[in-house]
């Protein structure tokens, strides 16, 4: 299957209702691609990170949209002041061209702002995919979650 067409995927403001399947997505690509990435304790912190109680809380205190299609949620992303977060696509759904539509939302959504520019970390199986979308690499940076450090590729985006 290609690319799925524009009109066939709705982007939409998250609710908190929509926890337990932002969960399972975020849930799913830490067992999926990033696997060989992360150390078993780095997954063990991140598995805490996506469960539906720290979802929900993160849903009521930033602006977090889905992308909808097929009946269902099929990716998801957020943004904090400047800095993009959270972009995840369900595994079954990468590269038909969601991640692109997401990004390319919230990156109209932060020009609404009034921003100029955006920034994020990007996992180490995220950084090409970052590039083809027109970000530039500015170094590496340790986030730390519960003390566990997950080294990470700053990138920046003039809108
Ligand atoms: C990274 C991610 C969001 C991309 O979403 P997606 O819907 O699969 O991406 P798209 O289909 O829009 O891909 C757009 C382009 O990037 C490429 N691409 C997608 N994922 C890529 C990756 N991980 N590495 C390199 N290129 C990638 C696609 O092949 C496509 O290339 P093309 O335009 O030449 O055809 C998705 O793979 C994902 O959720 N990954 C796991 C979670 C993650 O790493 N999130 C980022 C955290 S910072």
């Amino acid at each position: 299957m290609g690319n799925l067409e524009k009109d066939r995927i709705i982007i939409q403001k998250a609710k908190a209702s929509d926890s337990f399947a932002i969960s399972k997505i975020l849930s799913a690509n830490t067992l999926d691609g990033n696997t060989n990435d992360y150390s078993i304790t780095q997954r063990q912190v991140w598995l805490k990170y996506t469960s539906v109680e720290k979802i929900r809380e993160r849903i009521l205190s930033r602006p977090t949209f889905c992308a909808f299609g097929m009946g269902q949620i099929l990716g998801t992303i957020a943004i904090e002041k400047n800095e993009i977060v959270g972009l995840y696509v369900d595994p079954f759904f990468h590269k038909k061209g969601i991640g692109s539509q997401l990004l390319l939302f919230i990156e109209k959504f932060a020009k609404s702002l009034g921003l100029e520019t955006v920034s994020l970390t990007a996992t180490p199986n995220s950084e090409s995919f970052y590039v083809k979308k027109g970000y530039q690499k500015v170094g590496m940076e340790n986030i730390i979650v519960d003390k566990v450090i997950f080294p990470e590729m700053r990138m920046i985006k003039m809108l």
